[in-house]
């Protein structure tokens, strides 16, 4: 199997290292448009593969998508993260650009891969890889809710003073202010979070979830990369071993949940051909209401990428 990331920044060289140190394909490309940067982190995930006992080849390239030719998975972490005082859609101008121009390389090479999106705005960055790919729904499609959950699981586990193994967590809709965690649907190997934690502590850890991806850009003046190049090596892993793993990830709706047209998170099966099922929840009206207040945030920011083109 292969596997390409785009972009060796922050996220993708975290993605490539946890690729390739779980051994998940026999040959990982890392691209990037700055010179020497990929082919240097790719050189030295390699050097550590005597150290931590793994196979997986790395290999880098500036701009050059032949190396990436005939990917099973490509993952896309090009364009600039946030900073301080910014929301993750300040970035659709720059990173539309990118994310396009991307995908065109990826798929000239390519044309079979299956494509994971990292950039922000996450769901928009989504979008804009399908209109340039083409790819059915299935193909191209999103990470967020991996990371927005594990947030929420790693608060939960912190305030519970309990493993993060033993918590199962759900969330809906877009990788901004605006997303959907669901109590309901959270449980403590079984157990209803509700009978665990009071109200008022699982609400301040809902709040806190929302807002996660801000306390990190607070805190280190640019957004994460350890959990979110994780998440996106956890779905690529899905992908490749044909896993039919359960995950919140950012898909376009077609009429489930009564949206078309959004990219939004639900939690989908991830398989070998990419998303094989999109499952549907049974909201309750105060979640309906949520939902739809997310999906009106993220339209707004996909009618401003279809205006910019
Ligand atoms: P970074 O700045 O560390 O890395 C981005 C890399 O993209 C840089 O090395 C840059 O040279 C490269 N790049 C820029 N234009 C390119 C092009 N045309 N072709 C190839 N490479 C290009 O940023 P970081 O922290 O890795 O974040 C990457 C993206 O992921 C950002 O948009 C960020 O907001 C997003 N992100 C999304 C998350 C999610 O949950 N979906 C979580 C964390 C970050
Ligand atoms: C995050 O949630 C900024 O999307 C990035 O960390």
């Amino acid at each position: 199997m292969k596997v390409t990331v785009v972009g060796a920044g922050n996220v993708g060289a975290t993605c490539a290292d946890v690729l390739a140190y779980r051994e998940v394909a026999s040959e990982i490309v890392l691209v990037d448009i700055k010179e020497g940067l990929a082919e240097g982190k790719a050189l030295d995930i390699w050097q550590k593969a005597p150290i931590d006992l793994y196979d997986s080849r790395t290999i880098g390239a500036t701009n050059d998508y032949s190396k990436s030719a005939n990917s099973d998975v490509v993952v896309i972490t090009s364009g600039l993260p946030r900073k301080p005082g910014m929301s993750r859609d300040d970035l659709i101008g720059t990173n539309a650009g990118i994310v396009k121009s991307v995908t065109e390389n990826v798929i000239k090479y390519s044309p079979e891969a299956i494509i994971i999106v990292v950039s922000n705005p996450l769901d928009v960055m989504t979008y804009q890889a399908h209109l340039t790919s083409k790819l059915p729904r299935t193909k191209v499609f999103g990470m967020a809710g991996i990371l927005d959950t594990a947030r929420y699981r790693a608060f939960l586990a912190e305030a519970l003073n309990i493993s993060p193994k033993d918590i199962q967590a759900m969330l809906l809709g877009g990788h901004g202010d605006t997303m959907v965690p669901l109590p309901r649907y959270t449980t403590v190997a079984g157990i209803p979070v509700t009978e665990l934690i009071d109200k008022d502590k699982l609400n301040a850890i809902l709040e806190r979830t929302k807002v996660g991806g801000g306390e990190l850009v607070k805190l280190m003046g640019t957004s994460a990369w350890y959990a979110p190049g994780s998440a996106a090596a956890q779905m690529v892993e899905a992908i490749v071993k044909d896993q039919r793993r359960v995950f919140p990830v950012c898909i376009r709706l077609d009429g489930e949940y009564g949206i078309k047209d959004c990219y939004l998170g639900v939690p989908v099966v991830l398989g070998k051909n990419g998303i094989e099922k999109v499952i549907e929840l049974d909201l309750n009206p105060e979640e309906r209401i949520l939902l739809e207040s997310s999906r009106k945030a993220v339209r707004e920011v996909m009618d401003v990428l279809e205006n910019l083109a």
